[in-house]
């Protein structure tokens, strides 16, 4: 297993793509599933994610051609998905344990097919996560749902019916599962209180390439009138707003200064509003984001998560690892998943003084963090220690690195770059 490595205490200085947003191409992906003709995506960044779902797709039945990416340069990949037709519709528990990103396949399966057969993702590292909101808004649309050992087993042999879905809370993925199958429905589908997640726009955007009808994007009511058939289309995924996210903070950690090439400064006013109250300055230029902080530690802000386009949970821990230097304390409220503060007691081994009350953490800010030996939790958590270990004194050690693959494109390739001391090595046996 690999490690990264660390050496701290330097000033991050330079340029960094940012990536297409994994969040955005794995529903891409899915909606792949949606035609016989070739949904062609650009700006796919190389993850370990999106070859879970590049693997998932492919055994769907799905054609799976990856060319260009990481070797020339950080250009980003183009897929290119063709569901001639659809082989199996079974998705097994060993592709979606590894991602619950999997359950995305279930709209589209059903409303191509009429069947789907998907194993439950089961618990999570960061809470329970249920899928429940993605069901029942599928029964709405006159799915027959069982759930089979392990197995969600949805059918609709006469094919999907429009209606009227009121979400009792926002949630992105059964937004996307219910808007990919609306699309192939008979008649008129609304999604009230929806996801207006820029990554849902996106896929949206595409849908509408490949022939769907959807109004209100962005909003919390997207209107879809059912079509016969979609076809072939050509999308570029959107940038990544929580790599963005990121960087800004591992600039303002390091009192560096980065340019974020690419970045869509309207998909991060949330996160700009609260660098720009902790002393960090945010400014759009015409290539991105320019990001500076040089006058020493930031202020600590108060930060509450909440659906877009507040404050998105996917920045919480890299926000508690900038608070951790801050001047003063930060209050940091989850208000998204239960059991997301695991990065507490890893951050504190680097010295960082948090406490948790329930859902809320209260940040008191020190002078100095200091390298240590690190264990990655999730995705968001690992990288927000890789945030203190640039900032911290000395070495700082992360193990279980397979967390970060899944999400980072180029992680330590684009720090270097920056001027961080930052390697990966296997882990001594
Ligand atoms: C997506 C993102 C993830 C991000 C999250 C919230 C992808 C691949 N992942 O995850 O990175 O952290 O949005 O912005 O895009 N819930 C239910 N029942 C359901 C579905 C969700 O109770 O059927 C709850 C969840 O437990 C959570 C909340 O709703 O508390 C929001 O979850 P959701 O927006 O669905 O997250 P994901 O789509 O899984």
């Amino acid at each position: 297993m690999d490690q990264i490595v660390i050496q701290g205490g330097r000033r991050l200085k330079g340029e960094i793509r940012i990536s297409g947003a994994k969040n955005a191409a794995l529903p891409l992906m899915a909606a792949s599933l949606l035609t016989a003709d070739t949904l062609s995506l650009s700006n796919v960044p190389h993850l370990a994610d999106i070859a879970t779902m590049a693997r998932l797709l492919a055994q769907h039945g799905v054609e799976v051609h990856m060319n260009g990416g990481a070797e020339n340069g950080f250009d980003g990949g183009v897929l290119d998905l063709k569901a001639g037709t659809i082989s199996s519709v079974v998705a097994p528990y060993d592709l979606v344990r590894k991602m619950r990103a999997s359950v995305l396949v279930l709209g589209p399966l059903l409303a191509r097919v009429g069947e789907a057969k998907v194993s439950l993702p089961g618990g999570c590292a960061i809470g329970t996560r249920p899928v429940d909101l993605h069901l029942h808004g599928l029964e709405l649309l006159g799915a027959e749902i069982v759930l089979e050992e392990g197995y969600i087993h949805a059918s609709a042999p006469k094919g999907l019916t429009g209606a009227a879905v009121v979400f009792p809370k926002v949630s992105v993925g059964a937004t996307e599962n219910l808007l990919m199958a609306a699309c192939l429905a008979r008649g008129e589908t609304q999604l009230i209180n929806a996801a207006r997640e820029p990554e849902v726009t996106d896929l949206g955007e595409c849908l509408i390439k490949m022939g769907a009808e959807i109004e209100g994007l962005g909003s919390d009511k997207i209107t879809i009138r059912g079509v016969e058939k979609l076809h072939g289309a050509e999308h570029a995924v959107v940038a990544d707003r929580i790599e963005t996210g990121t960087y800004a903070m591992a600039a303002a950690i390091t009192d560096g200064e980065l340019d974020l090439i690419g970045a869509r400064a309207d998909h991060l006013d949330a996160v700009i509003k609260v660098l720009e109250e902790a002393g960090v300055t945010v400014e759009e230029t015409n290539r991105g984001l320019h990001v500076k902080r040089t006058n020493g530690p930031v202020r600590g802000v108060d930060v509450m998560t909440e659906p877009y386009p507040g404050f998105p949970t996917d920045l919480q821990a890299q926000t508690m690892a900038l608070m951790s230097t801050a001047e003063g304390a930060a209050m940091i409220t989850e208000s998204i998943f239960e059991n997301r503060f695991m990065h507490v007691p890893e951050l504190a081994r680097m010295g960082a003084n948090v406490n948790v009350h329930g859902a809320s953490a209260m940040v008191r800010g020190q002078p100095q963090l200091t390298g240590a030996e690190v264990m990655a939790t999730d995705l968001r958590a690992s990288v927000s220690l890789v945030l203190a270990g640039l900032a911290a004194q000395g070495e700082t050690v992360l193990n279980r690195v397979y967390h970060l693959d899944r999400g980072y494109e180029q992680l330590e390739q684009k720090l270097a770059a920056c001027g961080a001391a930052i390697t990966r090595r296997r882990a001594p046996q």
